[in-house]
């Protein structure tokens, strides 16, 4: 009956699967099940205590009213110094916007942007929330997929046969969630030819990852390396990832100034400005760089070589080392068909997240939450100790197959 007074647009939208999996795992944990969670899409470490203690130095000095709908004057003159400083593009203040969380720029700038029947290119695999908010704006998501052999990275010849002329967005993300792919600067130049012959196209580049990288210096922004698709281009970014700051909920985002206004209209007449305590503790973070992240790189390495050795000595289970990000998306069609000791077959990928979460109780999330059946998306920040024994655990589920 209630569903009665829900607005059709709600209709066409799912509830994040990736959010649904932490909520499972948190009411199986409350109810006394030791679930590791490899399921959840953030780090484990601390936020830096030079970070927090801006934080809390913010409180202390007053800084808890409001402030400027798309962040402080200092916020916006960080972000603007982090463009330049790391990724050579020069912003004006009227070009940058911080936000409640990367996700809320995105959200913001393809509903200030997409009308009924357009089309916005979103390549799989892809972060579950995009085809969503796509379709919250009234748009249709066009899913082009790549594929393993081309290290899950969208081909130019794929890019122009999904082009139309009611194409209004291409979202590129790099590095991925969910493969760990990174784009090098040679394969964003291939996508930056495709892109120039159409003008009607804007381009997202979701950098949220950008510190994740796991080879030296081959992370690149389309920004930067395409200066003539600069007006096109909105450059999303944040400190959940990179700074292991999810809780404080704090993107920011650079592109052309009628899209930035545009997009901080919608912000003032729905959310207004981020928390002005994780504005502060922001300035800390862009401002005193990210010395910290080698460490969190060694540590990483560490757990990714774990699920790697794992998932590729038990048969049926494969992947390939993915360069950024913290997920390993192992190929898992070779479980597909098999049985388990109750007698029940494990049919698609989403089967076996269950039964792995079942029978080992280890969450993880089936690939085609993100737009590719028949893989498992494994997040391994986390301590060294649990993702051992998850390995264990998933190693004697497996086995238990027939
Ligand atoms: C690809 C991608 N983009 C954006 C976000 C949102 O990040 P934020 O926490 O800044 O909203 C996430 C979070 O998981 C993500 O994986």
């Amino acid at each position: 009956m209630s569903a009665d007074f829900l607005a059709p647009r709600l209709r066409r939208v799912r509830p994040s699967p990736t959010a649904a999996i932490s909520d499972q795992v948190r009411s199986l944990s409350a109810a006394g099940m030791d679930v590791i969670n490899l399921g959840e899409g953030e780090l484990d470490f601390d936020t830096p205590a030079h970070i927090r203690q801006a934080g809390i130095d913010a409180i202390v000095q007053g800084d808890t009213k409001y402030t400027a709908v798309a962040g402080t004057a200092a916020l916006k003159q960080a972000i603007i110094t982090k463009f330049n400083r790391e990724n050579q593009i020069g912003y004006r203040a009227d070009e940058v916007i911080a936000g409640s969380g990367a996700k809320q720029l995105i959200f913001n700038a393809l509903l200030a942007t997409v009308s009924s029947g357009d089309e916005v290119i979103i390549p799989a695999p892809y972060w579950v929330s995009y085809p969503d908010m796509v379709a919250l704006a009234e748009g249709e998501p066009v899913i082009v997929p790549c594929h393993e052999k081309h290290g899950w990275k969208l081909q130019p010849e794929d890019l122009a046969a999904a082009i139309t002329p009611k194409t209004r967005w291409v979202i590129l993300n790099s590095p991925n969630n969910p493969t760990g792919a990174v784009y090098c600067a040679g394969e964003l130049h291939a996508l930056a030819a495709v892109l120039l012959d159409h003008p009607h196209v804007l381009v997202m580049a979701d950098d949220i990852y950008e510190q994740i990288c796991f080879v030296p210096g081959i992370f690149a922004t389309l920004a930067n390396v395409e200066p003539r698709l600069k007006e096109r281009v909105l450059t999303v970014n944040g400190v959940s990832k990179g700074y292991s700051m999810t809780g404080w909920r704090l993107g920011y985002a650079g592109g052309p100034a009628w899209l930035i206004s545009a997009m901080q209209i919608l912000q003032s007449q729905s959310t207004s400005n981020p928390s002005s305590i994780s504005q502060a503790a922001t300035v800390a973070a862009l401002e005193q760089g990210s010395d910290f992240i080698t460490g969190w790189i060694e540590i990483l390495q560490r757990r990714r070589t774990m699920i790697m050795n794992c998932a590729n000595a038990i048969s049926g289970l494969s992947a390939d080392t993915p360069p950024g990000a913290f997920y390993v998306f192992a190929n898992c069609q070779g479980m597909l068909g098999k049985t388990t000791a109750s007698g029940d077959i494990l049919r698609t990928d989403e089967d076996f997240a269950a039964y792995l979460l079942k029978s080992a109780h280890v969450a993880t999330l089936q690939g085609s939450a993100f737009g590719a059946p028949g893989y498992l998306r494994i997040a391994y920040a986390i301590d060294d100790s649990r993702l051992q024994e998850a390995c264990e655990r998933i190693t004697r589920a497996c086995a238990e197959l027939r």
